[in-house]
């Protein structure tokens, strides 16, 4: 059976001597992943033979093992593996790092041990190796209360993100009791080949096989350049909402948004028109997605100012407040931190009553206070783990502002980048699981219609449940 592996793991090996351990680790790893007993007995003593040297080897080998789990490196620990306080003290150094920790174990014929041993250049004695294969037994079996996150009988690895480990597990819990669960479409890149010329058939091609795909929402960056960590910063990049008013006229379902305005780039009144305007130009399908922004070079380079922190947040409560008296009725002064508005007047309205706003972000202090205080969506990253974790301060937050914490729609957004479509159900199971009710996706590289297309078998699994309980979609 295959081992998945999650990134970052520790790794201990433990078999008797010629189980195989050190031919198994040099095929599933990088040799520098490998940290092996052996090897550093031979650089801190006279060769892997020089046991007098072992001491030395094991304090050296466990200096080497905790940074790397330090910088949540994937390492293998290639020793016997028997010794159970060393086992004791990995696993402690992999607990103390956060990471998870697996044993995988080598049975062995004793027999094939022996003649593998009398091979070698230079044997265990007869007698030495017999003790260690007559213990193993014991040793093997008492492996199970040492504490691993898992004892796998050595195999071909697959290592995957750590989500990706238990993904197979929920996504068997998907088949057998579905929840609901949608799927946006976010546009972070427009490098489609032919360039500009092309780039309205590109983009209008992929807005409709996203909209027949499922996807119910799509969602473009507000940069003015790429980001970092996305593309160079010279790669194409549209306006944003340029482009959502595009989108509106070549798309009939899906909601259509940010992720999300930087509170910086424009007078928040004249931010509240335009939305207003693709509102009503869409049908309806506006989300307003708002942030503190954060990109200073983008500042530098449009000539806008980039306030500090706490100033962009004093800007960002002024705009949640200022936005729905812009969109609601009459044409009060709004007077904020760092906004003064003499008429907040704009007509059309919105076709919807009320415009979601979204704040982008899980900033624990701040954000998640503001999303409890003024929001009908939030947006988080990172793992089911991760993700419940923020759930749990958003809903204090809620408690202490009397928000009623359903009100709340919780978005996510992730890289597709699972392997196959049961890793992709089984990471949006676990997202869902802790509160998630849509994950707003993006690829790699720009979107291809056959990118986006390939994720129809996902959206199908959380299909069957949404028709079953209409009301439990968010
Ligand atoms: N070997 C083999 N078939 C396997 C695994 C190992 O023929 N499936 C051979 C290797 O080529 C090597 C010997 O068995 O010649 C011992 O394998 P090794 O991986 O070195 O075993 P270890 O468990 O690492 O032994 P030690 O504890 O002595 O380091
Ligand atoms: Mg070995």
């Amino acid at each position: 059976m295959t081992i998945r592996l999650a990134e970052g793991s520790l790794v201990v090996l433990v078999g008797p001597p010629g189980s195989g351990k050190s031919t198994w680790a040099a095929e599933q790893f990088r040799p520098d992943q490998v940290v092996s007993s052996d090897r550093v007995r031979a650089l801190v003593g006279e060769g892997e033979h020089d046991q007098r040297a072992g001491k030395d080897a094991f304090d050296v080998l466990d200096l080497v093992v905790e940074r790397r789990l330090r910088r949540r490196l994937t390492t293998v620990v290639d020793s016997l593996g028997t010794d159970a306080k060393r086992r004791r003290g990995w696993l402690a150094a992999a607990e103390r790092a956060g990471v998870p920790c697996v044993a995988v174990v080598f049975d062995v014929d004793p027999g094939v041990s022996r003649s593998r041993n009398q091979e070698r250049d230079r044997p265990i004695p007869a007698k030495v190796l017999s003790s260690m294969l007559a213990a193993w037994p014991g040793a093997r079996d008492g492996l199970a209360d040492d504490g691993f996150a898992a004892v796998h009988p050595a195999g071909p690895v697959t290592v995957v993100a750590p989500d990706l480990v238990t993904a197979p597990a929920a996504a068997a819990r998907q088949k057998e009791d579905p929840m609901p669960f949608e799927f946006g479409l976010q546009l972070p890149r427009f490098g489609w080949p032919g360039g500009p010329a092309e780039t309205r058939d590109r983009l209008a091609e992929v807005a409709a096989v996203a909209e027949e795909t499922g996807f119910t929402s799509l969602w473009v960056m507000d940069h003015m350049m790429q980001i970092p960590g996305v593309g160079p910063h010279w790669e194409d990049m549209l306006e944003s909402y340029t482009t959502l008013s595009f989108l509106a006229g070549r798309t009939e379902l899906a909601r259509l948004g940010t992720l999300v305005t930087g509170v910086t780039y424009r007078n928040i009144a004249h931010l509240a028109k335009i939305v207003a305007t693709l509102d009503v130009l869409s049908g309806g399908r506006a989300i307003c997605g708002i942030g503190a922004a954060w990109f200073g070079r983008e500042h530098a380079a449009y000539g806008w100012r980039f306030p500090p922190l706490s100033e962009r947040y004093a800007l960002l409560e002024d705009a949640l407040e200022l936005l729905p008296l812009m969109w609601g009725k009459g044409a009060p002064a709004y007077s904020g931190r760092t906004i003064e508005v003499a008429e907040a007047v704009c007509y059309p309205r919105p076709l919807q009553e009320q415009v979601p706003i979204l704040i982008g972000g899980g900033g624990e202090q701040r954000t998640l206070r503001l999303v409890a205080r003024h929001a009908d969506m939030c947006n988080l990253f990172g793992d089911a783990d991760t993700v419940r974790h923020k759930l749990e301060v958003l809903h204090g937050h809620c408690a202490t502002e009397g928000r009623d914490p359903a009100d709340i729609t919780v978005t996510h957004l992730g890289t597709a980048d699972a392997p196959n479509v049961d890793d992709h159900v089984g990471r949006y199971r676990q997202l869902a699981e802790v509160g998630v009710q849509t994950a707003i996706v993006s690829f790699p590289e720009t979107a291809t219609p056959e990118a986006v297309s390939g994720f129809a078998d996902v959206i199908r699994a959380f299909r069957s449940a949404q028709e079953r309980s209409p009301t439990a979609s968010a």
